[in-house]
């Protein structure tokens, strides 16, 4: 059968790592695809620079919107970043053009997923985000398939790689905030700003997406309450060790009688408890059903290999014929759910 043609929009960590991945598992990802995945297209916004990938052979558009129109582009994939700009501009028009699209874009999904969901499935076309949450972790195939038989109670988790970093080296090592920050921006686990994942909003952006998934209806992102690890320092590690604690991010989404709480704030753990046990660039993410009870995943929640990994997989389902909603439920014209103020619910 005929190739699937991917239009890459964004070179940088996760671009650039979901070629190397497509070219090194090419014949494993054949097999598996039942066709062949070609990257045909790509565009970023600087033509020279040293990616550590050769794309002199591929189509370069100045324009990353230039791939919707591309008429060798069977898929987009946007991987550019941010809720607004040139990524939300790809998406939306890709969509409405009727090409499906994969992005690892939380951003995007949480603050526009409602409004997306509607333009997916108006033109039939599929919008995949596994990279969204939670990195290497099949957070999204998970809530929305795996558990997709259950009345879930809860869901969240250690939802910011950069964060875990920063807290389990400043725990382990006594370094500053600021170079161990430095160290995660490097090893590329940190978003363009990084006050993105320090300030919680990144772990909120996840949050929303699995809470929305979770609920079966798009939740309101400034409805979720955030509180970041900007304030942490030497002296709170020094009390939670003698008290037998880790500090952890957490963002937990709750369906209770008085509404929806959704919150991401640092949080004192007992230091054995499992999730407290997961450090580093590890998230975990974890669930609640009355059937099922509780469940918890671990794995790397950032970098280039395993954000990779869930960009391809989405590839994968593409190929295969993938018609899930983006919600797990029929788009529709429902309000988005909204988080209670602080203090009630
Ligand atoms: P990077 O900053 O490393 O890469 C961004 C890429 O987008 C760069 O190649 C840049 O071009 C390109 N770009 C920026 N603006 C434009 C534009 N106007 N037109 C065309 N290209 C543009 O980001 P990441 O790879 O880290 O992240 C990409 C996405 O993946 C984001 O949504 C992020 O949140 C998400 N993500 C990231 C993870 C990670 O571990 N890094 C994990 C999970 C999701 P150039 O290179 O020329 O500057
Ligand atoms: N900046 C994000 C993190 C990337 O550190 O978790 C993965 O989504």
């Amino acid at each position: 059968s005929s190739p699937l043609r991917l239009g890459i929009a964004g070179l940088g960590t996760v671009g650039a790592g979901t070629i190397r991945l497509l070219r090194m598992n090419a014949d494993l990802l054949s097999a598996r695809a039942g066709r062949k995945l070609e990257v045909v297209a790509v565009s970023a916004r600087d033509r020279t620079r040293d990616r550590g990938i050769d794309v002199s052979t591929l189509r370069w558009h100045e324009n990353p919107l230039d791939l919707v129109s591309d008429p060798d582009v069977d898929v987009v994939v946007e991987l550019i970043g941010g809720s607004e700009g040139p990524a939300r501009a790809l998406v939306e028009k890709a969509l409405s053009a009727g090409k499906p699209v994969v992005t690892a874009n939380k951003a995007l999904l949480a603050v526009h997923g409602s409004a997306l969901a509607q333009l997916s499935a108006d033109n039939n076309a599929p919008l995949l985000f596994e990279a969204a949450v939670a990195g290497g972790i099949p957070a999204i195939k998970t809530v929305r398939e795996g558990l997709a038989a259950d009345k879930l109670l809860h869901v969240g988790g250690i939802l910011n790689g950069t964060c875990n970093y920063i807290l389990t080296v400043m725990r382990e090592t006594g370094k500053d905030f600021d170079l161990v920050l430095k160290d995660a921006q490097d090893l590329g686990y940190a978003e363009a700003d990084p006050s993105t994942d320090i300030d919680g909003i990144d772990a909120a952006h996840k949050l929303t997406i699995l809470a929305g998934l979770a609920f079966g209806r798009p939740v309101a992102f400034d409805s979720v309450q955030v509180e970041g690890i900007r304030q942490i320092g030497a002296i709170d590690f020094a009390f939670a060790r003698t008290l037998g604690y880790r500090i952890k991010l957490l963002g937990l989404a709750r369906l209770t009688d008085a509404g929806l709480q959704a919150r991401v704030a640092p949080c004192l753990l007992p230091h054995n408890a499992p999730i407290a046990q997961v450090d580093g660039v590890f998230n975990a993410v974890v669930a609640e059903g009355e059937f099922v009870g509780r469940i918890m995943l671990e794995g790397r929640g950032a970098g280039a290999g395993p954000t990779a990994c869930a960009v391809t997989a989405d590839l994968v389902d593409i190929a295969r014929g993938h018609t899930i909603p983006v919600w797990g439920v029929q788009a529709s014209a429902e309000p988005a759910l909204r988080a209670c103020p602080a203090g009630t619910g």
